[in-house]
């Protein structure tokens, strides 16, 4: 019999990829997304159920779980993004904010499915971070919510491992969903050079991403928990290349 999954911000970009690759690979889906009919369009394009989820509210993440019943697989994808502000001009309604989505929401959508997977003694969950949350970038409140992620992940691996639940998370680099293969191609915020700075020469596509995402969910790495997955395409092995020959070759 295949197995569920719960992708949380399937509706668009890594998660509707998401979406798509593990139901080649066999899984039944559950979309769940605050946008309702992303999410729709998305379920109806592999044959599975949509729902609509704000991860700000608690209490819908429980009403979900109960909606939803019991998943092998929980992949958290939903998130936003803070641009390139600099601290001087944050302030606590941003931090707020985007805390509020990317660590809060991911914490307590893990928390009430990953409880349930424990009760059960079986379950995998992909939380989605970033190369961001691994190093020093411009992104003052974004990266430092996916570095939490990152321990959050290897904590809760910790906390769950004897009770037969795995937590990994996958890191993408700058991957190229509608949204910013769109602005990258306008020049707007990404620098002309960006393919060349990765040690593949591109940039990650989506699918990339959710093939990462789909066998970490899966039994074939049975033995895997408490990892983070880089896919970027070597971004973080080219980083300090700079230094030497100006870049890599
Ligand atoms: N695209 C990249 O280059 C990149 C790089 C590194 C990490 N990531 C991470 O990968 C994940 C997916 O990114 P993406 O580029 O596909 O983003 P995206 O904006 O295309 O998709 C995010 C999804 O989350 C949903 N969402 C937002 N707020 C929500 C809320 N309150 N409740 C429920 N759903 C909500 C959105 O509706 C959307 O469908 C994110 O965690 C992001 O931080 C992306």
């Amino acid at each position: 019999m295949s197995k569920l999954a719960l992708v949380v911000g399937g509706g668009n970009g890594i998660g509707a990829a998401c979406c798509a690759v593990m139901h080649e690979h066999g899984w039944q889906i559950a979309v769940a997304d605050i946008d309702e009919a992303a999410a729709q369009e998305v379920a109806q394009a592999v044959g599975g159920q949509a729902f609509a989820l704000d991860v700000r509210n608690i209490a819908s993440i429980k009403a979900l779980a109960d909606r939803v019943g019991p998943i092998d697989a929980l992949v958290v994808s939903s998130a936003i993004f803070q641009g390139n502000v600099p601290i001087e001009q944050t302030d606590e309604d941003l931090f707020d904010r985007v805390m509020e989505v990317n660590l809060r929401g991911t914490y307590h959508v893990n928390r009430v499915f990953g409880m349930r997977m424990a009760e059960r003694g079986a379950g995998a969950i992909v939380n989605l971070a970033s190369v961001t949350g691994q190093g020093s970038t411009p992104l003052n409140i974004y990266a430092p919510g996916k570095a939490a992620i990152i321990n959050l992940s290897k904590s809760l691996a910790g906390e769950w491992g004897g009770r037969g639940v795995r937590v990994n998370s996958v890191s993408p680099g700058v991957t190229l969903v509608p949204r910013i293969r769109e602005r990258k191609a306008s020049g707007d915020r990404y620098p002309a050079d960006l393919d060349e700075r990765m040690a593949l020469g591109r940039c990650v596509e989506p699918n990339e991403v959710a093939e990462a995402v789909e066998f970490l969910a899966s039994a074939r790495a049975s033995g895997i928990t408490g990892t983070d997955l880089v896919v970027d395409c070597g971004w973080m092995t080219g980083a300090l290349w700079g230094a030497y020959l100006g870049g890599l070759r």
